[in-house]
């Protein structure tokens, strides 16, 4: 595991976006395992801004989304679709086909989740997956119980989970209870990961990544088994590390 603290957020952007571009740059038909939330932001931003300089071309990169509430359509302005389109993806030279985000919207679950995997089957597998991690451990909507999934499927949301991701929505009853995401296989499956982290909020979280037993509890625990993992953090976020 390799682990990059920076003073700040700016930092953490333009460290993250250089870390991408440097892998399409080196691959230009690079699968890209992308993330939403407020952490990556920054990075698609800067992304977005190198692509118009020429930097990197996005031309031939293929994705594949972590995850997606259940019961949003993609044109809901909380949808991670929405959140996709307006952050990175209308931004960049990307060819629309070459985008995948679970549906939030869907008449058979099971088979858009079988189908989901076939296509990062098919595509090769990741190359490069972008993490954020929930203040409770999670990663994409992989939650801490007593088993984790290997393969994408429909997962309940924590109280937790639904109370931090309140902040987007109305009201606390808006946030939806359920999500489409990638299972911990197809994560771990990835060649490379970067995991961003930044505040307070996350240094727990990342103190018992890093330093914790394995365990279900803690999913992102279980990327400690990863032989390529980067982590980019703010020292914030990276407070509670030794
Ligand atoms: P955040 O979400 O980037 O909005 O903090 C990360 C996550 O929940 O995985």
């Amino acid at each position: 595991m390799e682990i990059y603290i920076v003073d700040d957020y700016q930092q953490l952007s333009m460290k993250a976006a250089n870390f991408v571009a440097s892998q399409v740059i080196l691959k230009k038909n690079t699968v890209l395992g992308l993330a939403t939330g407020s952490t990556p932001e920054g990075m698609y931003s800067r992304l977005v801004q190198m692509n118009h300089e020429g930097i990197v071309d996005f031309s031939k990169v293929i994705t594949f989304n972590l995850d997606e509430y259940l019961g949003l359509a993609s044109e809901h302005p909380q949808s991670y679709h929405f959140y996709m389109y307006n952050h990175f993806l209308a931004h960049i030279n990307i060819a629309p086909q070459n985008t995948h985000i679970l549906p939030g919207i869907t008449g058979d679950i099971k088979k858009t989740c079988r189908e989901y995997e076939q296509k990062i089957r098919e595509a090769g597998g990741i190359d490069l997956q972008i993490l954020g991690i929930g203040i409770n451990g999670h990663i994409g909507f992989n939650e801490p119980g007593s088993f984790l999934k290997v393969q994408t499927h429909l997962m309940g949301l924590t109280k937790e989970t639904i109370v931090a991701n309140s902040r987007f929505f109305p009201t606390l009853a808006d946030v939806p209870r359920q999500a489409l995401t990638m299972g911990m296989g197809a994560i771990l499956q990835a060649k490379r990961i970067l995991l961003l982290a930044n505040g307070k909020s996350k240094a727990r979280a990342i103190q018992e990544m890093v330093n914790g037993r394995v365990t279900t509890a803690v999913p992102a625990s279980f990327l400690q088994l990863h032989r390529n993992l980067t982590l980019v953090l703010d020292k914030e976020a990276a407070s509670l590390l030794p």
